[in-house]
């Protein structure tokens, strides 16, 4: 196993979305048992962005403390993942880098492979690192997560930004080698260009990602990675939490590994804290994952742990990474639970005539009425472009 670089993550920030829906809202709108979402896919409340948020402006506001704790000098790269862009030509990076006043020598992306890009864009981060460590990468996973209403989908919705410092020697997780990786062309989950909400097959999903998670295994033991028992704790891409559950039973049964139900809980349950409470959030969902561990647990400092990602459609990848020594003075807990905390209730029908809200088209000029909070919103269209503002009352 190769051990020598000491490249991965400085810093972690996550920001949500302005309002939360209770999934008691959405069992009483349909008259469905509460314990289908609470037990059956192990969610209790979804994200839901204010007409004026949305992954530009959740991206800003992931980043913003890590601004502020480090400065912007030796970011020379931003790597925006996302599957929810809101331009087909031009980075949704490059408005995130001039909300946050990043130096005009940097090169600036947008990578796209449903759920997994954050991950093909962490790993791109710490090559560069790797090749240049006095360059530091500013990395983001941004989306929202939409299904049709009245789809089985639409429980399994949220939406997060996480921000990531990749830098060498990293404060909080060293990324280890090898990784295991897994591609196969499946028709799981996709959203046409023409779509605004996801077309999904919810059942072949699941199947196709316990699938990955088999050949990602494969190749990472294959390519002389860890034994799974070394492991002090998993975090797996959630969709929903149960999902996880789903995941490492599997993946403990496939490897040879403790499959008990108390081996499950103990190995995945501080990772899914965050997640269960926010809803799915695509790119961000696998790093939500790693906030709420590292949040949660004081005792893994110089321990290796596992991390899945799955992106539909598919590509996988399972990696380690050793927690650093002191990690948790540099974690944001606090920062973390407020962005859960703050969140403002929405009823079921103001969740709907959120989700039925489309932004005009006619390449006129619409002011956005202001409605969330955070530091950044979208103010308005003009002319087709889309037009971002610091909050004044920040
Ligand atoms: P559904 O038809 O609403 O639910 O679809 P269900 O009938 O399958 O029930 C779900 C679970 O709740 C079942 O448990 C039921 O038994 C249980 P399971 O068999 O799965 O263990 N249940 C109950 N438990 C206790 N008390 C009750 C009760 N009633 C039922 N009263 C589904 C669920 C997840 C398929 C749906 O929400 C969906 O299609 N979601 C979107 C797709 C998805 O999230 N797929 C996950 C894998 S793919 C992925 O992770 C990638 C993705 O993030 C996208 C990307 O990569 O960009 C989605």
């Amino acid at each position: 196993m190769h051990k020598d670089s000491a490249v991965g993550i400085h810093d972690l920030s996550f920001a949500t979305g302005h309002y939360v829906l209770d999934h008691r809202e959405i069992a009483n709108h349909y008259s469905v048992d509460i314990n289908k979402f609470h037990l059956g896919i192990g969610q209790e409340a979804m994200s839901v962005p204010a007409a004026d948020e949305d992954i530009v402006t959740m991206a800003a506001t992931a980043a913003r403390p890590i601004i502020d704790r480090y400065g912007t000098a030796d970011i020379r790269t931003v790597l925006l993942a996302t599957e929810t862009g809101v331009d087909q030509a031009k980075s949704a990076g490059l408005y995130v880098h001039s909300l946050l006043g990043l130096p005009s020598a940097a090169r600036v992306l947008e990578l796209k492979q449903a759920c997994y890009a954050a991950t093909a864009a962490l790993q791109f981060a710490a090559a560069l690192v790797s090749r240049d460590p006095s360059e530091r990468v500013l990395v983001i996973a941004t989306d929202i997560a939409r299904y049709d209403a009245g789809s089985p989908g639409e429980s399994t919705q949220g939406a997060a930004a996480a921000a990531m410092l990749v830098t060498a020697e990293p404060a909080i997780l060293r990324l280890d080698r090898p990784s295991g990786l897994f591609a196969a062309d499946i028709m799981d989950f996709w959203r046409p260009n023409y779509r605004s909400t996801a077309v999904v097959d919810g059942k072949t999903s699941i199947a196709a990602y316990l699938q990955a998670i088999e050949g990602a295994w494969k190749d990472y033991t294959e390519r002389g990675g860890r034994p799974i028992d070394e492991f002090a704790a998993f975090c797996y891409h959630q969709p929903f939490t149960k999902m996880a559950h789903k995941a490492h039973r599997h993946l403990a049964e496939f490897s040879g590994a403790a499959a008990e139900p108390d081996d499950i809980h103990d190995a995945i349950h501080t990772s899914t804290l965050y997640n269960r409470v926010i809803g799915n959030s695509y790119t961000a969902s696998l790093y939500l994952g790693l906030a709420s561990l590292l949040d949660h647990r004081d005792d893994l400092a110089g321990k290796p742990i596992a991390m899945f990602s799955y992106g539909s459609g598919s590509v996988a990848e399972f990696f380690g990474g050793t927690v650093m020594p002191g990690y948790r003075e540099h974690l944001r807990t606090a920062g973390h639970r407020a962005a859960i905390a703050d969140r403002t209730p929405i009823d079921y029908a103001g969740y709907r005539s959120l989700h039925e809200l489309s932004l005009p088209v006619d390449g006129g000029d619409h002011a956005l009425v202001e409605e969330g909070r955070g530091p950044y919103r979208l103010a308005g269209l003009s002319g087709h472009k889309r037009i971002y503002q610091a909050r004044s009352r920040r």
